[in-house]
């Protein structure tokens, strides 16, 4: 597994990814291929966040031998993602993985108070005993990304991780702070927010240009 960049935060080099992050920045892909690249870096970074997946032995035969021989020892997966922009990355998380339950999780931003409101939820009641994966593209502020943890633990998600493909410095912060104890996987850091808290340089609105809302 790769090691954590900053405490809690990986970002994964792999050269695939990073090459599909530059696609994904580039103002001129179209919405068609931003969904398959944001598709494939989320199974590859998901591939990251679950390099520590418990395995077990399994009994079985080989068309030539008896042997034994590791299956994933735990419950599969859930996958959360936070809509819309996050469900462009659960498909890459069900190619890696088809036998998770997905968890979708509504959230809104009231404009007056700028809270993050549920208006969508919905788990698996045995939420508590299987490793969780929230994905979400864009970790900006960090305002989703902590209301949305504070939701899962509520329903009992103990083993909780976090995979985005572009996370910004003030968001990392946030979300550590109220959740040390979830670790994140990203693409790629940058460092600030403009004034209408979009990451620089970034990539634009994610669920707008995988969903051609633009
Ligand atoms: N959400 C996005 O889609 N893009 C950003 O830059 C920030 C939040």
């Amino acid at each position: 597994m790769a090691e954590p960049d900053i405490a809690g935060l990986t970002i994964v080099a792999h050269p695939l990814v990073q090459h599909r992050l530059t696609r994904l920045r580039d103002r001129t892909t179209p919405p068609e291929r931003f969904r398959a690249e944001l598709r494939a870096v989320a199974t590859l970074v998901g591939a990251a966040a679950l390099a520590d997946l418990p395995l077990a032995p399994l009994a079985i035969e080989t068309p030539v031998a008896a042997m034994e021989s590791p299956v994933l020892g735990c419950a599969p997966p859930v996958v959360v993602p936070v809509l819309r922009a996050g469900l462009a990355m659960a498909e890459g998380l069900l190619d890696l993985l088809p036998e998770a339950a997905v968890a979708h999780l509504g959230l809104y931003r009231d404009p007056q108070t700028l809270e993050a409101i549920e208006y969508y939820f919905k788990a698996p009641a045995d939420i508590a005993a299987r490793p969780v994966l929230m994905v979400d593209p864009m970790l900006a502020t960090g305002n989703s990304a902590v209301a949305a943890l504070d939701r899962l633990k509520a329903a009992g998600a103990r083993d909780l991780r976090f995979v985005c493909l572009l996370a910004a410095r003030p968001g990392v912060a946030a979300v550590r702070a109220a959740h040390p104890d979830v670790a994140i996987w990203t693409a790629g850091l940058d460092a600030e927010l403009n004034a209408h808290s979009y990451i620089v340089p970034g990539l634009g609105d994610a669920g707008d240009r995988a969903f051609g809302t633009e």
